[in-house]
């Protein structure tokens, strides 16, 4: 007979602390969301704006009042394409998990851009390698010794990185292409991987998960110029798109005691419309 003496706290995440880059909406705030239902002592959102319908402060203000936490949220605002941001930001997150240092980190803030090949400006590059790729290895650098105080070989910290479907196949080329895009979430893939044997050994797992189209403002307009839900649902295999528990629970199986010897994965989370030809890859 088996026995699974933790099954009971298997996708608890009770007193662990966290960091959510882009937690102010979409799929940040999701996470972050499911961070504190699940127990966590303290979850730190950042954005870079703080006011506002969208800002940092409306979103600290709803998860602070989700039903039966425990925990709390706190908000930091910082650009974390910004490398002395970042370095600011990993000081502020220090001061407020303390001892007990970071046991979740999610790279989640990311940029797109799309347009014809010809008129793609140089700046839409930088924009999106800073955020996507640069930014994201050099959170986890600083994040370093916060994660490590925090990780165990038996539970270790856990870093995530929200890359997308379009870093596993060539999704929009053509009018409203989104050629760099797919390659800063291929390279945002292949740093998880690396990341994965390079933090291993000091008890830290990380993984990559991979959406496909989840209604939010980054997603708006490529829905929109790809046929708006309704079509794109269609061309999903699973006849919809991404929905908050969605992310959300995926997200907390790799962070949970479920998830603590998944190392250097991505799992896409897309209803599996990325393995089906059609629409998406249209010209
Ligand atoms: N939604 C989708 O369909 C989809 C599909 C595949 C992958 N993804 C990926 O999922 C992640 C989240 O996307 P989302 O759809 O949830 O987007 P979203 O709703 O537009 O949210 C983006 C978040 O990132 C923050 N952010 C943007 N630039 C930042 C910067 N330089 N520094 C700090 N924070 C920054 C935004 O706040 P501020 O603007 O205030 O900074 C916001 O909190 C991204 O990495 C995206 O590529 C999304």
């Amino acid at each position: 007979m088996s026995s699974l003496p933790n099954f009971t706290t298997m996708f608890s995440l009770e007193g662990k602390t966290a960091l959510v880059t882009g937690g102010s909406r979409g799929l940040g705030l999701h996470m972050a969301t499911a961070f504190l239902l699940a127990g966590c002592s303290l979850v730190v959102v950042t954005a870079r704006k703080w006011d506002g319908e969208q800002g940092i402060k409306q979103a600290v203000d709803k998860l602070n009042a989700l039903p039966n936490i425990r925990g709390k949220a706190v908000g930091v605002a910082a650009n974390v394409a910004d490398s002395q941001d970042i370095v600011r930001l990993a000081d502020e997150v220090k001061k407020l998990v303390g001892s007990r240092g970071l046991n979740i980190l999610v790279c989640n803030a990311g940029a797109a851009w799309g347009s014809k090949f010809e008129d793609a400006p140089p700046s839409s590059s930088v924009k999106i390698l800073d955020l996507n790729v640069r930014g994201v290895f050099e959170l986890v650098q600083k994040s370093l010794p916060l994660l490590s105080a925090a990780g165990t070989m038996q539970d270790p910290a856990r870093v995530l990185i929200i890359s997308s479907t379009a870093g596993l196949n060539v999704p929009h080329v053509g009018e409203h292409g989104t050629i760099m895009y797919s390659a800063s979430k291929a390279a945002a893939n292949h740093l998880g991987r690396n990341l994965a044997v390079e933090l291993g050994p000091r008890h830290i797992t990380s993984n990559i998960i991979a959406p496909g189209f989840f209604p939010s403002k980054l997603a708006q307009g490529l829905i929109s110029n790809l046929g708006g839900i309704e079509g794109l649902s269609k061309d999903n295999p699973l006849g919809r798109l991404g929905e908050p528990e969605d992310i959300a629970g995926v997200a907390l199986f790799l962070c949970s005691p479920a998830g603590k010897y998944v190392n250097g994965v991505d799992i896409s989370v897309d209803g599996g419309a990325r393995l089906a030809a059609g629409r998406l890859s249209r010209l």
